[in-house]
């Protein structure tokens, strides 16, 4: 996608189509009011005669009249004037770029982004625009014999600015967003992808393409031996009972020198059908979203390295799969992790954190000054949350701070819970150090001080995702999130976003 800014007139641009806001009581936006003028009153009649809707969430597609140098207008509704949040701001724009769904247009104005936005400048109202573009982009039609549709013409894209200096904030907002974009897509379909394909050989596959191409990036992948060898005996147990070869894959991203790195960790079960204490059927189907985690640390480093952000990061991602048989880890059975705890496994279901802790302890050879864990963790805080926020944990407020500042920017947004040693005391082991599960009260918590006994003396945070990495039902798919809270977060390290 080509994005260029222009202070220019709104009227005065042409494109296939000119996207312009209103606002309640058929209140004009600032572009809105200039193709009113240029065109002699015609959208105050059009609004007027009620044949174009101002409310939230409506968008009507019009053949631009006489004046108005763009060949169509879409009148985009925004809410209350002076009551616009990001989250309306990106509901409205969503809603246009679903009008223009099938339409075949190559170029696109964007008028939306001179409107007064709470919170928000023309940075942000850019990379919401290109993110939101570009995502309404999306298909995942590669498993179907044929094609769904012909994928859309959209090239170019120009972004109103009320301002040069504006301008070049949205430029860069708009290369942003578009980062993030290409993130989300690869991280929707790598959770979209079946089990049979997206194994853990693939995502190895997939993160060593991405570093063969860019430079700044760096793959390794290990194989069983060598996480035998580094004594990984809680991953090892999680992947027991399957025949697809298990794989950390390690990969590296060199932006600074002399600086700490920041370690993701991605939680990459391909298929989690519970093991030996198995799911019941239902939905069971879902349980290939369960590399989720994997799939947006993945692409969080795509970000970061197409932006080449002045930082360093490194990610971990321990990917296998979770299937009942003969070999598989029995409930009952006590295994040793790398960092030498011992946890009496009770559920065989709950191997997310035990192919992370793993990941946590093998990322202190980094020496990271900030260690995150993205994973499709619990049901529990499918349950706690529900769909809409990512739960944080952290044994470092600073940190989760941080990510839950950098969700609201980015609109993509977590919520704290607590990490106390109340909580801890369920996972009490009669023979081992701890069991890896405690009841099913706050079943979200207790995963995560289970994760905490791994992340003594590191900054750390867990991000549970089961809520926000996928959407069930008619339009089931992957969401690509928490991509943009961690790209924003990394932005924000390295110093790159406008104040
Ligand atoms: N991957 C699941 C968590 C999950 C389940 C996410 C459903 C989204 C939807 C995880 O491995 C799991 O099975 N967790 C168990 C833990 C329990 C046994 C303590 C759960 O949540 O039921
Ligand atoms: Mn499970
Ligand atoms: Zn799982």
């Amino acid at each position: 996608m080509k994005y260029q800014t222009t202070t220019r007139a709104a009227s005065r641009i042409s494109a296939d189509c000119l996207i312009v806001g209103v606002y309640d009581r058929n209140k004009l936006g600032a572009a809105a009011a200039d193709v009113d003028t240029a065109s002699g009153g015609w959208l105050t009649m059009q609004l007027r005669r009620g044949d174009v809707a101002s409310a939230l969430g409506s968008a009507t597609l019009l053949p631009a009249p006489e004046g108005i140098k763009a060949e169509r207008v879409l009148v985009v509704g925004l809410g209350k004037f002076g009551d616009v949040s990001t989250a309306r701001f990106r509901k409205a724009t969503a809603k246009a770029m679903g009008v223009l769904k099938d339409r075949k247009l190559k170029s696109l104005a964007v008028g939306l982004t001179v409107e007064d936005v709470s919170g928000a400048g023309s940075y942000y109202l850019a990379r919401h625009v290109s993110e939101l573009i570009e995502a309404s982009q999306y298909v995942f039609d590669r498993m179907k014999s044929k094609r769904e549709r012909s994928r859309t013409a959209l090239a170019s894209i120009t972004l109103l600015a009320p301002s040069r200096k504006d301008a070049n904030q949205a430029m860069r907002g708009a290369e942003h967003g578009s980062a993030i974009a290409e993130g989300t897509g690869i991280a929707k379909d790598l959770g979209n992808l079946p089990p049979n394909v997206c194994t853990p050989s693939y995502l190895a596959r997939f993160a060593r393409e991405q570093a063969k191409k860019r430079r700044n990036l760096e793959t390794r992948v290990l194989g069983e031996t060598e996480i035998r060898r580094l004594k990984m005996g809680t991953f090892l147990s999680v992947t027991g009972g399957t025949q697809e070869p298990a794989k950390l894959i390690v990969m590296q991203y060199k932006g600074a020198t002399g600086q700490k790195p920041v370690a993701l960790i991605g939680k990459g079960i391909t298929f989690d059908a519970g093991g030996i204490s198995l799911k019941p059927p239902q939905a069971m189907d879902e349980m290939k979203y369960d590399m989720c985690g994997a799939a947006s640390v993945i692409a969080t480093m795509a970000v970061v390295a197409r932006l080449k952000l002045p930082i360093n990061v490194v990610a971990v991602v321990p990917a296998c799969e979770n299937l009942p048989s003969g070999t598989a880890t029995r409930p009952g059975d006590i295994v040793t992790s790398m960092s030498g705890q011992t946890v009496e496994i009770l559920n065989t279901d709950a191997e997310g954190r035990l192919i992370l802790c793993d990941a946590i302890t093998y990322a202190r050879r980094f020496k990271p000054d900030a260690v995150i864990d993205v994973a499709t963790l619990t049901g529990a805080c499918v349950i706690a949350l529900g769909h809409h926020r990512t739960a944080v944990m952290s044994n470092d407020d600073g940190l989760s701070d941080a990510l839950l500042d950098a969700g609201i920017h980015a609109e993509d947004r977590a919520w704290p819970m607590p990490l106390a040693e109340e909580y801890a005391e369920a996972l009490k082991s009669n023979f081992a150090d701890f069991a890896n599960v405690g009841g099913r009260e706050g079943g979200a918590i207790t995963a995560g001080c289970f994760l905490e006994k791994f992340a003594d003396g590191l900054s750390w945070a867990h991000l549970d995702i089961a809520g926000t990495a996928w959407v069930s039902g008619a339009r089931k798919g992957a969401t690509g999130r928490p991509v943009p809270m961690l790209s924003q977060y990394l932005m924000n390290r390295a110093g790159v976003v406008p104040e």
